[in-house]
């Protein structure tokens, strides 16, 4: 089957945060998990190399957090010699081997969680409660993946023939599959594309992004502790145009699991196409335009809590973000001052806080980035509202978030990674019209409806062409097992993670018939 439904998996149990003495105890915890000696060194055939080393900073204050050695040329071609000749063994070794390593990670990492929920909030700016989320997602990955590589890659499946003839049909690992993540989820995703590329029985060569190769290392490490052999996953740090461009322009690669912009995914797409080595399978996932859909009979309490919740928790630095909140026409003017109502009690400042809910941006450029968009905004007069931002750390990257109008859903043209939210207004009667000029965006990651009728929130759900589609709730956060994650056209390739199909991507169908 494909795991559509495994009774025994369940989902981490992760923290409630909002139970008394909670989050005291994880920040207290986290705090003597912190280490002055991290170095993020290239680990190929389960040894580090050494290299010059460069600081990693903390976006909310500027402090170093550790160091991260780039592996060079001669690394990447270690890696990749390596990792090829271990492939065999690793697919051969059956799912259900592959599965018990997976799931002594998952444990480890619920063992060790305050270091990993210390570098989320030190190396990549998230709030404590996305730091959570974090690793939950992370385990959750582990976990899911495991169960499928059992279930789907231990046994062949008998197919149907005429008598005295067996028909089977089995799933093997492709080769050396190469996993390059974004920074935004640098446990999560870093995590879920290698445990789905490991677990499907292909060696891996992980590529973390250069703002957060610290955690990415650490689950590394904690991979090769949970019996991963040191020569079928091999953690090669460094900048996308140098270590990315090397790893998927090279012949020996099967296979590219890519989460990250679209500009970036069309590179390495033309890079596979230009190889004379096998004709190489891409998964990416990318960035989105997303939208809401607000009409007239729509709760404005619950819209206002979504839609900022949405737009921005982690300081809107996630693909699945809400980008332009369309509201119809004849309750727009109540609907967008609660939004900007509920955006202006958002907290911006010290991520390490549970009371705050928006942390910093990812780096400078970043931020100056969104800075200027919104001061562009501002100049035009679109600016409906900003949030306040008190008591900032210094040193740190910080944006308050901000609500701006457009005059038509199609004037946003492409993705601001950052908390800026732009409302349009649409009129009754006009429905299918707003639908299609969003997918007329070409992007399709997530859309959000609310509705108080259940045939109009089902007639967008079938027109929407998107991936992920939340109805009266908010449209962050996807779960494991429960809501498959990802989108198409410039927003990915598919399939989801997270979901049935994904680990088959990964892998190669063999079909075998005998005699008998
Ligand atoms: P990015 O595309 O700049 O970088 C992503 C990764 O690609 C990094 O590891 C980077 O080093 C690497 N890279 C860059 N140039 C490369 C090259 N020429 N060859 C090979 N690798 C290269 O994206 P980012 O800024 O790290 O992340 C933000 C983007 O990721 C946003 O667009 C966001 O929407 C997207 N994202 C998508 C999803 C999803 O599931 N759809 C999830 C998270 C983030
Ligand atoms: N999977 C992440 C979310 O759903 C990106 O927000």
């Amino acid at each position: 089957g494909l795991g559509l439904f495994d009774p025994v998996r369940r989902n981490s149990r992760g923290y409630d945060l909002g139970e008394p003495g909670v989050p005291e105890a994880l920040v207290a915890a986290i705090g003597a998990a912190r280490r002055g000696d991290l170095v993020a060194a290239p680990i190929v055939g389960g040894a580090s190399r050494k290299g010059k080393a460069e600081a990693v900073r903390n976006p909310a204050t500027g402090a170093v957090v550790g160091q991260v050695i780039e592996a060079d040329a001669a690394t990447v071609a270690d890696a990749v010699a390596a990792a090829r000749k271990a492939h065999d063994n690793w697919s051969l070794a059956g799912g259900a081997f592959r599965a018990e390593r997976l799931e002594r990670a998952a444990d480890l990492l619920e063992e060790q969680d305050a270091l990993f929920l210390g570098l989320a909030i030190d190396e990549a700016g998230k709030t404590l409660v996305d730091a959570v989320a974090e690793v939950r997602e992370a385990v959750d990955f582990l976990r899911y993946y495991a169960g499928q590589a059992r279930a789907d890659f231990t046994y062949p499946v008998a197919l149907p023939g005429p008598t005295g003839e067996r028909n089977e049909l089995m799933l093997e690992g492709k080769g050396v599959f190469v996993c390059i993540s974004p920074w935004n989820f640098p446990l999560a995703i870093f995590l879920g594309q290698v445990s789905a590329a490991l677990a499907a029985g292909n060696a891996v060569l992980a590529k973390p992004a250069e703002q957060t190769p610290l955690i990415a290392h650490a689950a590394v490490e904690l991979l090769l502790e949970a019996g991963i052999p040191g020569d079928v996953l091999h953690y090669l740090p460094g900048r996308g145009e140098t270590v990315g461009a090397a790893l998927t322009s090279h012949d020996d690669i099967i296979g590219v699991a890519f989460t990250g912009s679209t500009e970036v995914a069309r590179m390495i797409n033309r890079s596979l196409a230009g190889r004379d080595g096998p004709i190489a399978t891409l998964i990416a996932e990318t960035g989105g335009a997303n939208a809401m859909i607000v009409d007239s009979t729509a709760l404005p309490e619950q819209v206002a809590r979504d839609a900022a919740a949405s737009a921005f928790q982690s300081a809107g630095q996630r693909c699945s973000a809400l980008r332009l909140l369309c509201v119809q026409e004849d309750v727009a003017g109540t609907m967008i001052e609660m939004v900007a109502g509920a955006m202006a009690e958002l907290n911006v400042g010290d991520p390490s806080i549970l009371a705050t809910d928006v942390g910093p941006i990812i780096d400078e450029e970043a931020r100056a980035n969104i800075a200027a968009y919104v001061a562009e905004a501002r100049a035009a007069g679109r600016v409906i509202a900003e949030a306040q931002r008190t008591d900032l750390p210094t040193g740190g990257y910080f944006v308050p978030p901000a609500l701006i109008r457009l005059d038509h859903v199609t004037d946003l043209k492409r993705e601001i990674f950052g908390p800026v939210l732009h409302v349009a207004t649409w009129k009754g009667g006009e429905l299918d019209a707003l639908i299609d000029a969003i997918n007329a965006s070409g992007y399709g990651l997530t859309l959000g409806v609310h509705t108080r009728i259940d045939g109009v929130a089902a007639h967008i759900a079938a027109r929407a062409a998107v991936g992920n589609v939340y109805v009266n709730r908010n449209q962050i956060g996807a779960i494991v097992g429960s809501q498959p994650f990802g989108g198409r056209g410039l927003s990915g390739t598919g399939p989801k993670a997270g979901g049935p199909h994904y680990l088959h991507r990964f892998a190669e169908e063999k079909s075998i018939s005998t005699d008998i």
